[in-house]
């Protein structure tokens, strides 16, 4: 038996018991198209570009991932901070984000290379279906938060969606 209610708040979110995973530049820097000025970058620190907070739940299928994100702004050349993005992987389902605070879009591109853009801003939602790889840019001056949900059991597939080099075009 599971029930709560607390606040969309990543603060709330912590003092309930929700695993924080910081995500900085080194970890994804193959990522961004201008490797230079990643390492430019990286010469002096490195920087965080989002935070994931996810509360605690079994791997079932029965369940909802509920999580949290804060990406922060700024730039790696002109490409603007993102997340690393996934597909969901056997369950290949859905994923619903809600903004809750700045703006920016979620990049989504499918097995076929279709790539779409959908906005992200707070009081929206954006939804991508199953198929769909998924990643959110910060193209605001704020931070950009938001709550996406899906099913608990999903895998994220960070390597297929990786190759497909699914990127912010100016
Ligand atoms: C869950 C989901 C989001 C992301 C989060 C971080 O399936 O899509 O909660 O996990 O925004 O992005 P990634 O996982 O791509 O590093
Ligand atoms: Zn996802």
């Amino acid at each position: 038996e599971k029930l709560f209610s607390i606040p969309l708040l990543p603060a709330d979110y912590e003092t309930y018991g929700a695993l924080k995973t910081v995500r900085r530049l080194s970890q994804m820097k193959s990522l961004y198209a201008d490797q230079e000025a990643a390492d430019r970058l990286l010469e002096n620190g490195d920087p965080v570009i989002y935070e994931v907070y996810e509360l605690p739940h079994p791997n079932d299928e029965t369940d909802l991932l509920v999580n949290i994100t804060v990406l922060y702004p700024g730039y790696v050349g002109d490409e603007p901070y993102m997340t690393k993005g996934h597909f969901h992987r056997e369950p290949d389902t859905a994923e619903a984000v809600i903004g809750l605070s700045g703006e920016g879009e979620l990049l989504v591109q499918n097995r076929e290379g279709e790539l779409r853009s959908l906005k992200v801003a707070a009081g929206r939602i954006s939804y991508a279906g199953g198929g769909w790889a998924h990643r959110v840019v910060n193209t605001g001056s704020e931070n950009l938060v938001f709550f996406a949900v899906s099913g608990a059991n999903i895998v994220h597939d960070y390597e297929t969606a990786a190759e497909l080099n699914f990127k912010k075009r100016q």
